[in-house]
């Protein structure tokens, strides 16, 4: 009989031709176990989702109780479902009066893709601003505002009217203006390999979205839901986006997304035409009542409080050398090397010993560290002896 290697090779669509290949076969906590009984220590949760760790058991409850009571009922927007109503309640909470007004789907891209539809039905303008080395998603939709000419270019024809503007760079804020409906940006930017910006930065961005009636879109699908060491990054900086995109850790480990929106903004989907937007599973009843345990997990644990200090572990613990930087907010950090070469093998050489990172769609010489937010100071210390062995492995 052929292994599940051979049969994955197989059949499953490959996306490179370099696939890790690990095959695991359970999951706790901040560790995966494969199919030979090795454990590793997660240091990316899936790029961001486990924030609460792997098989969290007031996830699995909620999961479980759901599943029993129902699953799918009918497409979105048409009956009141319980889970739907009490997460969106629950972040609502959380988030300013205006934004206020959840738009559930099913991942990152189809809620970059509903804000930036949102965006264009509001405003009644087309042209868009994205980041250089920005990533919002994969479909064709969110390609158009991808910050990367390597990934769009076999896709053209695009969405027309894009503009690329360099994130952190005031100067390009000049080139907001009437003829745009939105600007759209990670507040804090993943796949360029973890770049913050300023305070003053964010708050000249929303002046110049104000001034000419411009909305803001900002996608917190890697650094949102405490992440940062903010429920929400954009806290950080004193500013409200007219649009929030989440995703990822969003549903507790199922697949879930969400555009979120004043009443007002969001009515526009409504009328003329009405179904705007149209999902099926958007919402889905048993994803948003993990979603909604999940979130309620990282209030009652206070996993936000010790964000700063397991950062602070890190940067401290993660001195060598050959680190040239350690980049990045609370527990979405990058550690930069000098080039791709030593970084893959570093990579490679800590998946060997144990730990499981990687690098970065527009950052190849950086390596990811996003553990579960759970993530205790034994395990952190764990994983920076790995990292620190994995380098003086490969760097004799
Ligand atoms: C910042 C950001 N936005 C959007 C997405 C797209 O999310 P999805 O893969 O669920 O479509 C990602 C995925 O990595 C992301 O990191």
């Amino acid at each position: 009989m052929n292994s599940y290697r051979q049969l994955f090779l197989q059949h499953n669509a490959q996306t490179t031709f370099f696939p890790l290949l690990l095959e695991m076969e359970r999951a706790e906590g901040v560790y995966m176990w494969d199919v030979n009984g090795k454990r590793y220590l997660d240091l990316i949760s899936g790029i961001a989702v486990s924030n609460v760790g792997h098989g969290n058991k007031k996830v699995i409850e909620a999961i479980t109780k759901q599943a029993q009571n129902y699953m799918h009922l009918m497409v979105y927007g048409e009956f009141v479902q319980g889970p739907q109503v009490l997460f969106a309640q629950k972040l609502c909470a959380l988030l300013p009066q205006s934004l206020q007004n959840v738009y559930f789907v099913n991942s990152g891209a189809e809620a970059i893709d509903g804000a930036l539809k949102l965006a264009k039905r509001y405003t009644g303008r087309y042209k868009t601003i994205s980041c250089k080395n920005a990533y919002h998603g994969s479909s064709q939709g969110v390609l158009s505002i991808m910050g990367s000419e390597t990934y769009k270019q076999a896709y053209r024809p695009l969405i027309p009217g894009n503009t690329l503007i360099e994130f952190g760079n005031l100067d390009d804020l000049n080139l907001i203006d009437e003829t745009f409906a939105c600007v759209v940006m990670e507040t804090v930017q993943g796949e360029a390999g973890i770049r913050t910006s300023t305070t003053e930065y964010f708050l000249a961005l929303k002046t110049h979205c104000e001034k000419h009636g411009v909305l803001l879109i900002l996608d917190e699908i890697q650094c949102g839901m405490g992440r940062s060491g903010k429920m929400f990054a954009f806290e950080h900086y004193g500013i409200v986006p007219d649009i929030l995109c989440l995703s990822k850790s969003l549903g507790g480990g199922m697949p879930l997304g969400a555009f979120i929106s004043s009443t007002q903004i969001m009515h526009s989907l409504a009328d003329k035409p009405m179904l705007g937007h149209i999902t099926t599973f958007g919402g889905h009843p048993v994803c948003c009542a993990a979603g909604l345990a999940a979130l309620n997990f990282v209030i009652d644990e206070k996993l936000i409080d010790e964000i700063k200090v397991k950062e602070k572990l890190f940067r401290a613990r993660l001195i060598h050398p050959k680190i040239k930087e350690i980049r990045g907010i609370g527990l979405l950090l990058s550690i930069q090397f000098d080039t791709f070469e030593n970084n893959k093998k570093i990579i490679d050489c800590c998946i060997k010993n144990g730990l499981i990172s990687d690098w970065f769609l527009f950052c190849d010489n950086a390596m990811r560290l996003a553990p579960p937010l759970i993530i205790s100071q034994n395990e952190i210390d764990e994983a920076c002896r790995i990292i620190l062995q994995s380098i003086d492995e490969i760097t004799p």
